[in-house]
């Protein structure tokens, strides 16, 4: 491979790992979110696999849906469903098993687990708004949120 080649190559995998860290977020200036998955969108169904929320705390992001359990059992009970991205500017949301909130992982904004503003963001202008959660079923051994 050509040196010209490779630096090519390594600024488009530059360019789309950090799309995906960001989730292909709009910019950090003042853009909007994307939209959530299920707000008219035509958006389906999003299923993972229990296996993936072995234990209480585990999370799991699949199609713009963050995923963690909360309880022991394998009802929907034990898990929520929400969407994976900031409302306020497209930030990462982590589910904190330990604070028991999810958190925006670029302005850190705060959320409880029915999707309730705990707090805005941080150091940054704007508001955001409580998170889509999804209701959720089970089969299979798969965890289903539906996105209505
Ligand atoms: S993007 Fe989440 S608080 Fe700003």
């Amino acid at each position: 491979m050509k040196r010209g080649e490779f630096l090519v190559k390594g600024v488009l995998l530059a360019c789309s790992g950090a799309c995906m860290l960001s989730a292909c977020s709009s910019s950090d200036d003042g853009g909007a979110a994307p939209n959530p998955p299920g707000n008219g969108g035509g958006s389906s169904n999003v299923s993972v696999s229990l296996s993936n929320l072995n234990n209480i705390g585990d999370q799991f992001t699949s199609s713009g849906v963050l995923f963690f359990r909360i309880g022991a059992g394998n009802s929907p009970s034990d898990f929520v469903a929400t969407e994976s991205v900031c409302p306020h500017q497209g930030g990462q949301l982590v589910w904190q098993e330990n604070e028991g909130y999810i958190e925006c992982q670029l302005h850190f904004a705060r959320y409880e687990d029915d999707g309730d503003v705990i707090r805005g963001p941080q150091g940054a202008s704007g508001s955001t708004r409580a998170l889509r959660v999804y209701s959720t079923s089970i089969s299979g051994g798969n965890i289903t949120a539906i996105l209505g």
